[in-house]
């Protein structure tokens, strides 16, 4: 079967209602909403007062304008199909001034952000000469032909990373390149740069209309020294105990007899592997079982061997994540960020429960 995936649906609601903090915020919902599923996620932050979504999929953006026809959904990246913007009444990202020349007819009426490059360097203008060569050359058509300026927005690239000054150079970098573009009297409705990180550091910048979180609103701690308590994991993974075994001391199981006992033990194989999502570098650690730490010895595509003691019986179930073994403690471990675990959970092969809700999400 290969793993269950559970997300309580009512602290789902409530831990990104929490994220939120009560101001306005953009939630980022592609890779399929970091796995917690689409359709979920965005009717769910709905309920938390979400109405603004960013992804940087068309597929993703209908879904969401299917779910809600007023939702405002930004769209990280650079796109070319112009129909499908107006179709779908788009915001996009203006990621450039090439891209700006190339297509200046086809944006007219068309909602667009001003992106910033910073330091995370993705995508974006270099600074605000560049921007307001834009903001004159759009001035200087007739209204019909202009597009809509709406917002304003650059993503930072390291307020993740703590132990850097780098941080306190964009943001410095980005509140300079806003007091450039206001003292010329440009200013914008929509003004969007905090990621969960940076909103944790910060809260929100003065002169911001939206935070764009995504992490956060899904339950995890965007760094490790923040209170776990503020930040409620909804989504459990566990898997069945197909069969446990004894294993003589040195008798090797698994390829390459990855798992050799020193002594007799007694192992749990798991219904689960890296085919479902399971990182390797996640199996290096524990995982629970009837409420114990027991660890994992070995991981295969659809299985993992668990060393348990006499207490575990077949009727046991693996927990790999839950509110007690949390996505976040394993980043901290050096697993992998919050989001790459999440984004390497196989959506096909685990099941998917959506506990305190009357429909099932498929
Ligand atoms: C452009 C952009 N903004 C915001 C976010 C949300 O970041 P976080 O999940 O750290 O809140 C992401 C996530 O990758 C992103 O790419």
């Amino acid at each position: 079967m290969g793993g269950i995936l559970t997300i309580d649906r009512e602290q789902f609601i409530k831990s990104a209602r929490h994220a939120a903090g009560g101001k306005n915020v953009i939630a980022v919902v592609k890779n399929n909403a970091y796995n917690y599923g689409l359709e979920f996620a965005v009717r769910s932050f709905l309920e938390a007062g979400i109405h603004s979504f960013a992804t940087t999929s068309f597929d993703e953006a209908r879904r969401i304008r299917n779910i809600h026809n007023d939702a405002m959904i930004f769209m990280m990246n650079p796109l070319y199909d112009f129909d499908s913007i107006r179709a779908l009444n788009l915001h996009i990202t203006l990621p450039s001034l090439e891209y700006y020349y190339e297509y200046q007819n086809t944006l007219a009426g068309i909602n667009v952000h001003l992106e910033y490059a910073g330091l995370f360097n993705r995508s974006g203008f270099e600074d605000s000469d560049e921007m307001i060569e834009i903001l004159r050359h759009q001035a200087d058509k007739p209204p019909d032909e202009r597009m809509r300026i709406s917002g304003i927005w650059t993503h930072f690239g390291y307020a993740d990373e703590l132990e850097m000054e780098e941080y306190e150079i964009e943001r410095g970098l980005w509140f300079s390149l806003l007091d450039n573009l206001s003292s010329q009297g440009y200013d914008f409705d929509i003004v969007h740069a905090q990621n969960s990180a940076s909103f944790a550091r910060d809260g929100l910048f003065e002169g911001h209309t939206h935070l764009r979180l995504g992490i956060s609103l899904y339950g995890s701690r965007p760094y490790f020294e923040l209170e776990a308590a503020d930040y409620v994991q909804s989504l459990e993974l566990k898997a069945e105990i197909v069969q446990i075994r004894c294993i003589k001391a040195k008798r090797k199981v698994g390829y390459g007899g990855s798992y050799a006992p020193e002594k007799d033990s007694r192992i749990a194989v798991a219904d689960i592997g890296y085919g479902d999502g399971i990182l390797r570098k996640r199996a290096a650690f524990d995982c629970i079982i009837a409420g114990k730490r027991y660890p994992i010895k070995s991981l295969m595509m659809s299985h993992m061997i668990v060393e348990v003691d006499d207490s575990v019986t077949l009727d046991d179930e693996v927990i790999i994540y839950s509110n007690r073994m949390r996505i976040d403690e394993f980043t901290n471990k050096g697993v992998g960020a919050n989001s790459e675990q999440l984004g390497a959970l196989n959506y096909q092969s685990l099941k998917r429960v959506i506990l305190n809700d009357a429909e099932v999400f498929g």
